[in-house]
């Protein structure tokens, strides 16, 4: 159902798109820099490679319906581009597990961030309602393939979640403002 009211503020669409692609391609850093690091054929990399896979498919989406939409990009790519990397780098060179616990942890915002798009779209935008209830899809069982993995066995897993966590809710708000 949707969240919007006669009188409210309609859905911005652009800051959706931006935000979901400026996401999307953050996903496909992070397996870049997991994918460098993680022995290539261990089930880790196997898992990872599939899921990064699907980023891509995700972000080619969003880069088509942005330029059909002429929507800009954020302008911070390019940080996206290094801190998407570095994050993956970094929790694969921690462990295998660590790598697992980084999806965990970022799936989990992107599918609360995409289940509060739906609701705040509601009606309004079917062809891009459509998209999102099927990367939600995916994420969700990115996350859950992540966990069945065993992402938890992490060291400090805790802790580690949760900062990724809050630095995709910071990437998240920032993205759809700049
Ligand atoms: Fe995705
Ligand atoms: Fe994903």
């Amino acid at each position: 159902m949707s969240s919007w009211r006669p009188g409210d503020r309609r859905p911005d669409r652009a800051s959706m798109l931006r935000v979901d692609q400026a996401g999307e391609y953050g996903a496909t850093r992070i397996y870049a820099g997991q994918l460098a690091v993680l022995r290539r054929n261990c089930a880790e990399a196997k898992l990872v490679a599939r899921m990064a896979a699907q980023e891509e498919r995700h972000l080619n989406r969003f880069n088509q319906l942005m330029a059909e939409r002429r929507v800009r990009p954020t302008a911070l790519q390019p940080l996206w581009n290094v801190a998407g990397y570095a994050l993956g780098a970094a929790t694969a060179l921690m462990s295998e597990k660590a790598a697992l616990a980084c999806t965990d942890a970022v799936e989990t915002e992107i599918d609360r961030h995409y289940s509060q798009q739906l609701d705040e779209l509601g009606a309004d935008d079917p062809e891009l309602a459509a998209d999102i209830a099927e990367f939600r899809a995916d994420e969700l069982e990115h996350r859950d393939s992540a966990r069945a993995n065993g992402a938890a066995e992490a060291v400090g897993y805790p802790l580690l979640t949760a900062a990724i966590r809050a630095g995709c809710r910071a990437a998240i708000e920032l993205s759809k403002r700049i």
